[in-house]
């Protein structure tokens, strides 16, 4: 089927990921545009003055309305069971989340929870999150287990990720942390722990039932070292899993330097990145991922992203919504933040959360851009230009959102 999308007041041509420089800070913009999709992937977009004038079996007016990819969300924690509000008041108090974490609340308080609910029950509990998010215009949203910290209960995380997939018109890249925190049984024991999730029979079940495509582990004071954390990884890499890492969110502990030499495809939060560490990522294909409604939601300082910037990186933003450092499941409402806190202009965070995403999936040759032959992932907003996105805070613009060509969601 052939659609064509007419009327669009500004469409931005964010190109295919990884992007830098100074297609990251001036992605294309045309007035006046109109776009073609054929068979689910963009045929063509430019000025409507240009537009062929062939026919088409759909047309869609995007009645002078901003058209931009699908965003991309590349870090998320969002199949989780319960909450912990409770943290949040005592944060609120002065006790910091490292202090909670490493009191043996934290993430384990989440641990418990999802090992209560049944499978069904976390798919139940999730659903309405994801529904929310592409409500917001995120169509591919990757999903990270980690709150179960045993065989089994990754495993039950996996499989729930697995039926959201399969169930919701998004795209859902699934993320085995396994080693996300050590849990309560072996209290002292990381490297036990590391052995016991690293074990053949639960990655060789991981990679026959397809159950992820990532690996990634939380390498922090209070979970787990370089050393633990190398292990892990070159485990979960023998079994076909690409890693990724969570590094530098508190402390830097050479996290980053890890990943890069391990090839990983993202390391994400950064908030005490050093200059060695930048040095490290520009000769890398590493994407660097920052979280900044980690730093809005604890209320810690936000990662260095001008630096990051200037320094030629293509830097990727992700909600990272999880129960205990960040509720909030808007990609949009993450670009507000980056504006405030990261000093990224609404069309750097636009970049940023979707052609850097994409590629932080590895995932940038067919989603996350507005190109010839790249998958119909697409965005009509209610606003006359971009920058009112992050501008107009907490308010959502999505009227249409199109996944491989389909409607799958209007307001
Ligand atoms: O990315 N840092 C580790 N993991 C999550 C937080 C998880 C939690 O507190 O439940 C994060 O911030
Ligand atoms: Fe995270």
């Amino acid at each position: 089927m052939r659609t064509r999308i007419e009327n669009i007041g500004q469409l931005v041509a964010v190109p295919k990921g990884p992007v830098s420089g100074e297609a990251f800070t001036n992605p294309p913009v045309i007035d006046n545009a109109a776009l073609f999709i054929n068979d689910g992937n963009i045929e063509w977009f430019g000025p409507a003055a240009e537009a062929p004038s062939d026919s088409c079996e759909r047309m869609i007016d995007a009645d002078g309305g901003t058209l931009v990819p699908g965003l991309v969300d590349c870090h998320t924690h969002v199949v989780h069971a319960g909450s912990r509000e409770d943290e949040f008041v005592k944060r609120i108090a002065g006790a910091t989340y490292l202090e909670i974490l490493e009191a043996g609340g934290g993430i384990r308080n989440s641990v418990r929870a999802l090992r209560e609910a049944s499978i069904d029950d976390l798919v139940e509990q999730s659903r309405p999150r994801l529904l929310r998010m592409l409500a917001e215009g995120m169509t591919t949203i990757e999903a990270k287990s980690g709150y179960g910290l045993s065989p089994e209960e990754e495993v039950k995380t996996l499989r729930a990720i697995k039926r959201l997939a399969d169930e919701l018109p998004i795209e859902m890249p699934a993320t085995f942390l396994g080693a996300h925190t050590i849990p309560p049984e072996y209290d002292d024991r990381a490297d036990d722990y590391i052995d016991a999730i690293t074990d053949d029979k639960l990655l060789a079940m991981i990679r026959d039932e397809g159950l992820a495509e990532f690996a990634d582990v939380f390498c922090e004071r209070g979970a787990f070292n370089v050393e633990q954390s190398r292990r892990f990884l070159i485990a979960c890499k023998q079994f076909g899993m690409t890693p990724k890492i969570h590094s530098e969110q508190i402390t830097n502990t050479g996290a980053t330097m890890l990943g890069v030499e391990l090839g990983a495809v993202s390391a994400d939060h950064l908030e005490h990145v050093d200059d060695e560490t930048i040095a490290a990522l520009q000769g890398s294909k590493t994407i660097p991922v920052l979280l900044p409604g980690c730093s809005f939601f604890l209320g810690s300082a936000p990662a260095p992203a001008r630096r990051l910037i200037n320094a030629g990186l293509p830097v990727a933003l992700a909600t990272d919504v999880n129960p205990g450092s960040c509720t909030i499941e808007s990609l949009p409402l993450i670009m507000s933040i980056a504006a405030t806190l990261l000093r990224m202009t609404p069309r750097e965070s636009l970049v940023a959360c979707t052609a850097n995403a994409a590629a932080a999936l590895n995932r940038a040759d067919r989603i996350g851009a507005i190109a010839v032959g790249h998958e119909a992932d697409l965005l009509i907003l209610d606003i006359p230009n971009v920058d009112r996105w992050a501008y107009h805070v907490g308010v959502n613009p999505v009227r249409t959102v199109i996944k491989r060509g389909e409607i799958v969601w209007e307001n």
